[in-house]
């Protein structure tokens, strides 16, 4: 059995941006950051590799700068479309990403 879980709907993202979502679970939930391109989602946790910091600079807020997610606390870069490290920091590692699936306008886990 498949059980999906609706984190947002996709309008609650903007265009080109990113919002931040805590998921609950049996061991203690984890935090995700939904990126949005159009109509399509991309999810990372939101745990920057490089010191474990969330990436927002306040609850919610991200900094995105030219295709590029930038962590608040010291400005590691990583690419939007892949949570690829691009410069920083982070030192080539990436962003941890997750699977989602967008459906009737809802963004689920699979
Ligand atoms: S914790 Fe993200 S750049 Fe240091």
């Amino acid at each position: 059995m498949s059980v999906r879980k609706t984190l947002c709907r996709l309008d609650a993202i903007p265009d080109g941006g990113a919002i931040a979502v805590d998921v609950e679970s049996s061991t203690g939930g984890f935090a995700l950051i939904l990126v949005r391109q159009g109509e399509q989602v991309m999810a990372y946790h939101n745990e920057c590799p490089h010191a474990g910091r969330r990436l927002d600079w306040a609850p919610g807020k991200f900094l995105i700068d030219s295709g590029l997610l930038i962590c608040a606390a010291h400005g590691a870069s990583f690419f939007l479309e892949s949570g690829r490290c691009y410069a920083g920091p982070c030192r080539g590692a990436g962003l941890a990403t997750l699977r989602v699936e967008v459906i009737d306008g809802e963004v689920r886990l699979p």
